[in-house]
């Protein structure tokens, strides 16, 4: 084949990716949404926290701070009700199919440095309850700044290759045998809480290593920083335990007196410390049992 055969069938290959549907069909919902249910799932899953630059005073959900990766800098866009910036002309429907399959309403995949692949088992109703509380955000009208990516990273068809080689489902699924806590415990941390973005090692293609690398730390986090291993054991040999951990999720202050530094100082701030003390109570209990598994 010569090279010009090489380079039409390249494009050929890239033209069925451009037009490879992804995603399914989201589901009719048509539940009511309690906005305060929203408003905690916001913050438990960091939406608040991600898509809100606090260090620069923005208005809630309006934009977050960069986030510099090494496949770029990427900026969380503008959730508000803004029809035009934001999400203001969205319907649930659209809303989860981003949240639940990292799927826009023009069927483009999103980046993962959007953390939808932990929210793919919330249910209908989670939905219903983050919508509703979207909506009463009120519109900013300006846009979040354009992702700052080189190529080939500018290339979202080929963020479906990411997705069929790498896109896993969390392990949110309640495990028979463990009580009602450890399973709630297991359905934030694996889920909506995101634990494992930050603790768990990436490899070349920046997916996470979840067969080997569960929760054992990330020496090359977004923006430089590290994260230290959090399963069971490491914790139990830092001192750790369910009643300090629960107290360091509100706090942020650790069993020798530090306190969180980096980006788990934010996570505290503007995440875990607004759960009630049985939703932190119940992610230490989960994240300090042996049988926590990984
Ligand atoms: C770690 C940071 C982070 C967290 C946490 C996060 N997001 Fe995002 N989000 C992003 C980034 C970055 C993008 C842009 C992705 C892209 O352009 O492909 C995004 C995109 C989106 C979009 C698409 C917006 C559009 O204009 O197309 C929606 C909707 C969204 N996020 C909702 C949420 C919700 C709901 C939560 C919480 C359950 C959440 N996000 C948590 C970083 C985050
Ligand atoms: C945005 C990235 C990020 C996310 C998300 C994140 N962490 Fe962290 N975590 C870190 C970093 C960075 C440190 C190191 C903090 C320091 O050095 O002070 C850390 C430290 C910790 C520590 C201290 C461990 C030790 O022995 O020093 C615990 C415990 C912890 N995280 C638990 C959690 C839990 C539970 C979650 C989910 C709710 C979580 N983290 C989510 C980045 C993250």
């Amino acid at each position: 084949m010569g090279l010009g055969a090489v380079a039409i069938s390249g494009a050929a290959v890239i033209g069925a990716l451009v037009a490879w549907p992804i995603g399914r069909a989201p589901d009719d919902i048509d539940l009511t949404g309690d906005v305060r249910r929203g408003a905690y799932l916001a913050r438990a899953g960091g939406c608040i926290a991600c898509h809100t630059n606090f260090e620069k005073g923005g208005a809630p959900l309006a934009g977050g701070a960069p986030l510099k990766t090494d496949f770029g800098t990427f900026f969380p866009p503008n959730l508000t009700t803004d029809p035009v910036h934001g999400i203001g002309g969205w319907n649930v429907q659209d809303f989860a199919k981003a949240v639940r399959q990292g799927v826009s309403p023009t069927g483009q995949p999103y980046y993962p440095t959007f953390t939808y692949p932990f929210y793919a088992n919330l249910t209908d109703q989670d939905i219903a309850d983050l919508w509703a509380a979207f909506q009463t955000v009120p519109p900013v009208s300006e846009p979040a700044p354009a992702h700052d990516t080189p190529f080939p990273f500018n290339q979202r068809w080929g963020l479906k290759l990411w997705r069929a080689a790498f896109l896993d489902r969390p392990r949110t699924d309640p495990v028979y045998g463990n009580d009602e806590q450890w399973n709630r415990g297991r359905l934030l941390v694996e889920g909506a809480a995101h634990c494992a973005a930050c603790h768990t090692g990436r490899n070349f293609a920046g997916a996470r290593v979840s067969d080997t690398q569960h929760f054992q730390g990330n020496n090359r986090l977004p923006g430089g920083g590290k994260s230290p291993a959090i399963d069971f054991e490491t914790l139990r040999g830092r001192d750790w335990t369910v009643e300090n951990l629960a107290y360091a999720l509100k706090t942020g202050i650790t069993p020798s007196g530090d306190a969180l530094g980096g980006t788990m100082g934010e996570v505290v701030l503007q995440g875990t410390r607004f759960l009630t003390d049985e939703d932190r109570k119940a992610m230490a209990v989960y994240l300090m049992d042996e049988h926590t598994g990984g």
